[in-house]
């Protein structure tokens, strides 16, 4: 089993029958649904969910979990997702995919929000293993590079893999990918990017979770907690 799994199973644990549970989005949050699916069918765990991603829906529904919509609520019990990186302050880089917009609104509507991840998302700061991924309106694309540009920020829109056209995520953004001189503190870009017009979301996940758990050789220790 390796650590992705083992937190993930972990993680699982914190849910309790008749909870409403997020669904995050990547390998550790798939690890996650897989656990949840086994604990519904041989433990009988009555549990309905919410995904963040069309990608997670369908592992959920084809694993046989109660996915509802969400319009249909506005709290949840726990939401458990991954992330690209993770400081110290459970200040969080998220959104490598798509589906950040999602992940932040479950995020917020959460009661408890829990990253489950490997040792290597551990960093100093945010920005040191990938550049912050901010989605904008595909109309105000360059109008809101030239304002991010103007806090600093270095870089471009993000290509598809087949570098033959723009990434378009699940929201129908275009997604920018920059860099920040380090020398402004993670809260205060979290601040002048959310000031940013036709910035529809951005990766950077400030004061939202409630703990993370990391697994190491096989071992999970919750790192950080409030
Ligand atoms: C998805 O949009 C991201 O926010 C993921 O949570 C992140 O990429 C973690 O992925 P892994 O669990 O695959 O490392």
């Amino acid at each position: 089993m390796n650590d992705k799994q083992v937190v993930a199973i972990h993680a699982a644990n914190y849910v309790k029958n008749g909870m409403l549970v997020g669904l995050g989005t990547g390998s550790t949050a798939n690890y996650f649904i897989e656990e949840l699916a086994r604990r519904q069918l041989e433990e009988n765990l009555n549990v309905t969910t919410i995904a963040s991603s069309t990608v997670s829906m369908i592992k959920a529904q084809s694993l046989g979990l109660n996915v509802i919509a969400l319009n249909q609520v506005s709290e949840i019990d726990l939401y458990v997702d991954g992330a690209d990186e993770i400081t110290p302050d459970m200040t969080l880089l998220k959104g490598r995919g798509y589906d950040l917009v999602l992940e932040k609104l479950l995020a917020k509507a959460a009661k408890q929000f829990l990253v489950v991840a490997d040792k290597s998302k551990l960093v100093e700061r945010i920005g040191t293993n990938f550049v912050i991924p901010i989605e904008v309106m595909p109309m105000a694309w360059k109008t809101a590079k030239r304002s991010l540009e103007a806090i600093g920020g270095v870089g471009d829109l993000r290509q598809n893999v087949a570098k033959d056209g723009l990434t378009v995520t699940s929201h129908g953004s275009l997604v920018l990918d920059m860099s920040f001189d380090k020398s402004i503190s993670e809260a205060q870009l979290n601040q002048l990017i959310n000031n940013t017009p036709g910035v529809v979301e951005h990766g950077i996940f400030c004061g939202l979770a409630s703990g993370i758990l990391i697994a190491e050789n096989g071992n999970v220790t919750e790192e950080y907690w409030k």
